[in-house]
């Protein structure tokens, strides 16, 4: 069996929920805390033990590929003044190869997939979405990969949700369950609200088998007009079992507005040298509401 070495990161869609702060900013590079969303990413990548990942770009999003660049002035400064912890975290990303390809238009997640299948070749490969960061003890696209190694077979990871989100989301309808893994009967993006044969969600995470791409070559535009992953996986189950794996971690949605404030206050909650503070201002914010602005009394 062929080992999981490379990861694809679909980073080229147009960030319209946050408009317009995603007009000359890749949504990717929205910072969670004083890290890129993106960067985020390719750590758990490189935790998982991926060695080359391919990051879909496209119009507007230059930054991305500036940010995993070296900037040798920068590093001089940082040097010059002594800020060697601002250096380390400068060059966190700089020990993995990362590769870039154009998605010359926004044709969906499927059609982002499918703009990097010369670089995966007739490997298996991982896909972690630019807008989904996930926290584990043991890294989500490790478990997944886990869970290939031992089937062989394309795997993808779901979480629950509530029956009122599912139309967000792609759901599977599973046949049974093993543990953590569902063989799957069907794959359904974005079903209608009340439809959803269960509400097991789709999480952004993946392990294909490279027969994926026979299916996004001649893969039609499906939920919003857009060529869906979810669509093509669907395709390939019919004729390769595709697993899902309930995977163990918390998933942030960092692509809507919400659960990026979210995210943000739960990682600064999380930072050493801001936990103490964002946690008063709370406090202080829950005892009196009415009358507190979050910025007072904390300095
Ligand atoms: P989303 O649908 O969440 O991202 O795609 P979006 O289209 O950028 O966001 P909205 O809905 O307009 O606010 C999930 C991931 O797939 C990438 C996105 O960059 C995101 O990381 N993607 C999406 C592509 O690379 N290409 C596409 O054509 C669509």
């Amino acid at each position: 069996m062929k080992i999981v070495k490379k990861a694809i990161i679909p980073a080229a869609g147009l960030g319209t929920r946050f408009l317009p702060a995603t007009k000359a900013m890749p949504k990717e590079m929205l910072p969670i805390v004083d890290r890129p969303t993106i960067e985020y990413i390719v750590e758990e990548a490189i935790l998982s033990g991926i060695e080359d990942i391919i990051i879909v770009t496209g119009k507007g999003k230059r930054a991305i590929e500036d940010h995993f660049d070296r900037n040798f002035e920068l590093e001089q400064h940082l040097k010059e003044k002594g800020k060697l912890d601002l250096l380390e975290k400068v060059n966190k990303s700089s020990n993995v190869n990362i590769h870039y390809i154009r998605q010359k238009e926004p044709k969906g997640l499927g059609h982002a997939i499918w703009c990097a299948r010369k670089f995966i070749g007739n490997e298996p490969f991982a896909v972690l979405l630019g807008d989904d960061i996930v926290q584990a003890n043991v890294p989500c696209t490790k478990q997944l990969i886990a869970q290939y190694e031992q089937t062989g077979s394309s795997i993808i990871g779901v979480q629950h949700v509530s029956y009122e989100e599912t139309e967000r989301y792609g759901i599977i309808d599973p046949i049974n369950n093993k543990d953590r893994v569902y063989r799957v009967r069907k794959f359904i993006e974005k079903p209608k609200l009340g439809s959803a044969p269960s509400n097991l969600a789709i999480m952004g995470r993946y392990v294909l088998t490279p027969e994926i791409f026979t299916f996004l070559e001649c893969q039609e535009a499906g939920a919003g007009g857009e060529i869906q992953l979810t669509d093509a996986i669907q395709k390939l189950n019919e004729i390769q079992q595709v697993y899902a794996y309930n995977f163990d971690g918390k998933r942030f949605d960092v692509g809507e507005k919400l659960g990026f404030i979210l995210t943000t206050i739960e990682f600064a909650l999380h930072n050493e040298e801001l936990a103490s503070d964002v946690r008063k201002m709370l406090q202080r914010f829950q005892n009196n509401s009415s009358k507190s602005t979050l910025l007072e009394g904390i300095h």
